[in-house]
């Protein structure tokens, strides 16, 4: 696997959590104790109504901004929703898919490709999020699942466009649990989507599509999982809301990237 050309991504999910203030005072004390490297990007990902102030507060190269979520129409009468076009220029990426979108909120496959098809058109950087449910990983299903997932969540998009996806792998059961994945599991699991990117659009893109591991992820646990082959970086939920965890997080996804050369 050619690493040299996937930058390592660490990616704070901050859900439903902090008013405009407290992520305001969030962001300020993680500039403070977050180093940047280039070779490993930072994503905040703060709720929709803090985008607007955090996007004048933020240094944009210290962190980019993402979305949590967002409607795959461009305009129209969808009341309580905001689309993609209105987050152009405020964020460079939006995650879709996440298991609270799927299971809180009863996102289909189809919602979800619609929204990958969606950031693609207004020039945003998609993070699909998949994975199984602990049913699902009980019945050994796991990888049927992330076939699924990948095939659907991607229809309708071109090799060029995969090649600026990352995928998150974020098995159901792990998020928020304090249960991490097992290394030899994170290993099969992303072998398993890599594989699928390629029967789909081939070796380059293969290579380039970005995997990272989600669920219950800390500081003391990071490095298992940056330490598998393929692994390109981190979505943290809990732990980003704590600043010494999170700069931790992120200096050792740089430690680890220079490891692996
Ligand atoms: P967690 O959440 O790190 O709190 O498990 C991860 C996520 O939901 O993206």
């Amino acid at each position: 696997m050619n690493k040299a050309v996937r930058k390592s991504l660490i990616v704070a999910n901050w859900k439903m959590n902090l008013n405009t203030h407290q992520a305001s005072l969030l962001l300020h004390k993680l500039s403070e104790k977050v180093i940047s490297h280039t070779d490993t990007q930072v994503v905040l990902c703060p709720n929709i109504m803090t985008l607007q102030p955090l996007s004048l507060q933020v240094n944009h190269r210290q962190f980019k901004l993402g979305a949590q979520n967002f409607y795959w129409r461009d305009e129209g009468a969808y009341t309580g929703e905001v689309s993609a076009t209105m987050l152009r220029g405020l964020v460079d990426y939006v995650l879709v898919g996440h298991s609270e979108r799927r299971n809180v909120f009863g996102e289909h496959d189809r919602d979800i490709r619609h929204k990958v098809q969606a950031a693609y058109r207004n020039g945003l950087k998609p993070i699909l999020c998949v994975g199984e449910t602990a049913h699902e990983k009980a019945e050994n299903e796991t990888h049927h699942v992330l076939h699924d997932q990948v095939v659907s969540g991607l229809l309708n998009i071109t090799s060029g466009e995969v090649e600026d996806l990352t995928i998150a792998y974020e098995p159901v059961w792990a998020i928020g649990s304090g249960e991490a994945v097992q290394p030899a599991d994170l290993r099969d699991a992303v072998k398993s989507i890599r594989k699928q990117i390629h029967a789909l659009y081939g070796e380059k893109a293969s290579k380039k599509v970005r995997v990272l591991y989600g669920g219950s992820v800390n500081s003391q646990n990071c490095e298992s999982f940056l330490a598998v082959e393929g692994v390109d970086g981190l979505l943290v939920g809990g732990a980003s809301l704590k600043v010494d965890e999170f700069a931790s997080i992120v200096e050792k996804a740089h430690n680890s990237r220079k490891q692996k050369g």
